[in-house]
């Protein structure tokens, strides 16, 4: 018997689930259309406030005028509504975090409470505040998965920082290039992390950034927080943690923020140029990922939620530090790899916590899928409720591993469609009302309007493929890149006027199901993580031997896409395997390993370009891949020999 094509949701599910049948869930979904501004300010009921908004929605996406405001006029503070809340109305004992160390035989297990973590932020916030840090100042956080970087988020969120976390995995010169953007006059680190049994020298590469920063550098203050022990070397500016700790006072009042005051800025790749940072605000963010955590997981009290993300990405801000925190989540915090000491390491956390909510990348799924089931059976899953993915579409006979051998064909798969400047889930089945579909992100959330246009714009109806928009605003929306509205509008609403752009391609089935196609930009998804071509582009040309390089992605069994890279040498430079080595070498320096090139060619005779000089990156995606039959006309190339060369230097 062949697999089937459709997962209904399982009947002991729907009895007892959030939304338990299609039908709640079309009614509903109604409603936040119908009556868009009626359905988002019931939703504000889940925050608590200083001051009531007087208006929920101002919204404009004509480029003229675009400006995105959510609940105008009310005060709040997001980190209040994280923890204080809880520990006020007797939730204080609850677990927050089970953290579960990189290495247990050399590290504790910690068992945090709420009461815990709230008087760990009130710590942080004060000595943040001791140091100068100011409501609206921008603060660097450059962290491993322990609890302080979410003590670090949350300590800014309290005084109304702006926070820009940087994932532990980017090089100092990407460190350099956000603190500079960002004006960012504090950072936050700590001496090492932990992966994998091996050290990651965080404030080295810290004070590496700042030296690079040179006079540029406006930064006054290095916290650092001891987590290792390594040898750091050490400067005027640095301040330790648990010395700061000790002189600063144990509380510290939340300040009240504006609906629309920004939360944290966050840098994203994007098809053209340096990351952009995007910028989340208050009030609508803390509703959209509260609400989204609730529903789209089924989420209740009792559960022990896990999202495997690093706080350095969006996942981890929006699924690990905010929505779940807010609804008073007990989750797990894990430092290390899935993959250490082996590939059972993720279901043995499972069953160790009885995980009842797992979400993670679609990456992990099929990297450990290729382990054998071995590695998972031999744990308990039994706790397992719901199982998310998200980062890039997920290939259905990874979806279906995960269905049958993780989740034992018990639990519903949620596929959640969304970005950066999302916020939160955009598109996903409800496990209790919405029949999956191995590789299908399936339904809108509630309030949330796709469209499907065709190239030129049309709004295509049924079944169809092609770009997707999405129609009208949700609060969970980013606001703009941090102090480039104009880049922002150029991005997002200038293509396809009245619209949001995402970027991404999509399919709309018979059913009214969402297949998420990839990005129709110059966007790679490398593991789930979008890596800009233009920036390892750059990278690239910044070594003495490039003349010119030119990046696509091409497809990869457990990555989803990996990074192909042409490049052109200058006049004195040889082609052999060393330089092929050091330049790849030399693209991990400046960014980060994420943006490691798997293949190189050295385009002997050049790139293909137009006679206008515009490289036609479609010949070189079809000769990466090897589709060298269907490269289509090359008529059009300034030298059309090139391409057969191309083809006989592939890797
Ligand atoms: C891709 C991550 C297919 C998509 C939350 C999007 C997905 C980009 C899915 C955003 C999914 C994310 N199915 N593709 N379920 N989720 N993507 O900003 O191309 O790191 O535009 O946000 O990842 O990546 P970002």
């Amino acid at each position: 018997m062949s697999a089937p094509d459709l997962y209904p949701a399982s009947d002991a599910f729907r009895q007892n689930a959030r939304v338990g049948s299609r039908e709640a869930y079309d009614e509903m979904y109604r409603r936040s259309v119908e009556d868009n501004e009626g359905f988002w300010a019931e939703q504000a009921d889940r925050l608590d406030w200083i001051e009531p908004f007087d208006t929920v929605k101002d919204v404009s996406f004509d480029a003229d005028d675009l400006h995105i405001r959510w609940y105008v006029g009310g005060k709040l503070n997001a980190c209040y509504n994280a923890l204080d809340r809880h520990v006020e109305e007797g939730r204080g004992d609850r677990v927050a975090f089970y953290f579960e160390p990189d290495d247990p035989k050399k590290e504790e297990r910690r068992q945090i409470t709420y009461a815990e973590a709230l008087a760990e932020t009130q710590r942080m916030a004060s000595v943040l505040k001791d140091l100068g840090v100011q409501k609206g100042d921008r603060v660097t956080i450059y962290m491993p998965m322990i609890p302080e970087a979410v003590y670090a988020m949350q300590a800014c969120a309290r005084i109304g920082a702006i926070f820009s976390v940087i994932f532990g995995g980017f090089s100092p010169e990407a460190i350099a290039g956000r603190i500079r953007d960002a004006a960012s006059d504090f950072v936050i680190t700590a001496d090492q992390g932990r992966r994998g049994g091996k050290t990651i020298a965080l404030k080295a590469n810290v004070d590496a950034a700042l030296k690079r920063l040179g006079e540029d550098s406006e930064v006054r203050h290095v916290l650092v927080v001891r987590n290792t022990g390594g040898n750091v070397t050490w400067d005027d500016r640095d301040v330790w943690y648990h010395e700061a700790t000790r002189s600063a006072s144990g509380a510290c009042p939340c300040e009240p923020m504006d609906a629309e005051d920004p939360l944290f800025i966050l840098y994203t790749s994007g098809s053209t140029g340096t990351p952009k940072g995007v910028v989340h605000t208050t009030a609508g963010y803390c509703v959209y990922t509260s609400l989204t955590h609730e529903i789209t997981f089924d989420w209740r009290e009792d559960d022990v939620f896990w999202c495997s993300a690093d706080v350095g990405w969006i996942t981890g801000h929006s699924y690990i530090a905010f929505g779940p925190m807010i609804n008073g989540a007990t989750q797990v915090l894990f430092e290390g790899v899935p993959t250490f000491p082996d590939a059972g390491r993720v279901w043995d956390v499972v069953e160790q916590y009885g995980v009842t909510l797992f979400y993670t990348a679609p990456t992990l799924i099929r990297a450990l899928m290729a382990q054998g089931d071995d590695f998972v059976t031999r744990h308990d899953r039994s706790s397992l409720r719901v199982l998310g993915t998200v980062g890039e579409p997920i290939n259905p006979e990874a979806w279906r591993w995960y269905h049958e051998v993780v989740g034992e064909g018990r639990c519903p798969i949620v596929d959640t469609w969304w970005q950066t400047e999302t916020g939160g889930h955009m598109l996903t089945p409800l496990p209790g009302a919405i029949d999956q579909k191995p590789g299908a992100a399936t339904v809108p959330f509630f309030g949330i309007q796709p469209q499907v246009l065709d190239a030129e714009g049309k709004v295509l109806e049924g079944e169809a493929e092609g770009l997707l928009v999405i129609a009208d605003s949700w609060p969970g929306q980013a606001r703009t890149v941090y102090e480039n509205h104009e880049r922002f509008k150029n991005t997002y609403f200038t293509a396809y006027p009245g619209t949001y752009f995402t970027g991404d391609g999509c399919r709309r089935d018979a059913d009214g199901y969402y297949w998420i196609t990839g990005r129709v930009d110059d966007v790679i998804n490398v593991s789930g993580h979008r890596m800009g071509t233009a920036e390892v582009e750059s990278a690239l040309v910044l070594h003495d031997a490039v003349a010119e390089a030119a990046v696509v992605g091409v497809p990869h069994p457990i990555k989803g896409q990996t990074i192909y890279a042409y490049v052109t040498l200058a006049a004195d430079a040889t082609p052999n395997e060393d330089l092929r080595a050091e330049l790849r070498q030399h693209v991990r320096k400046v960014i980060g390993p994420i943006a490691t090139p798997e293949f190189l060619q050295f385009a002997i005779a050049g790139l293909p370009k137009t006679r206008s000089g515009k490289i036609m990156r479609r010949i070189l995606r079809k000769v990466a891949t090897g589709e060298h039959d269907s490269i289509g006309d090359t008529s059009t190339l300034a030298d059309p020999e090139v391409v057969d060369k191309l083809i006989t230097g592939r890797r």
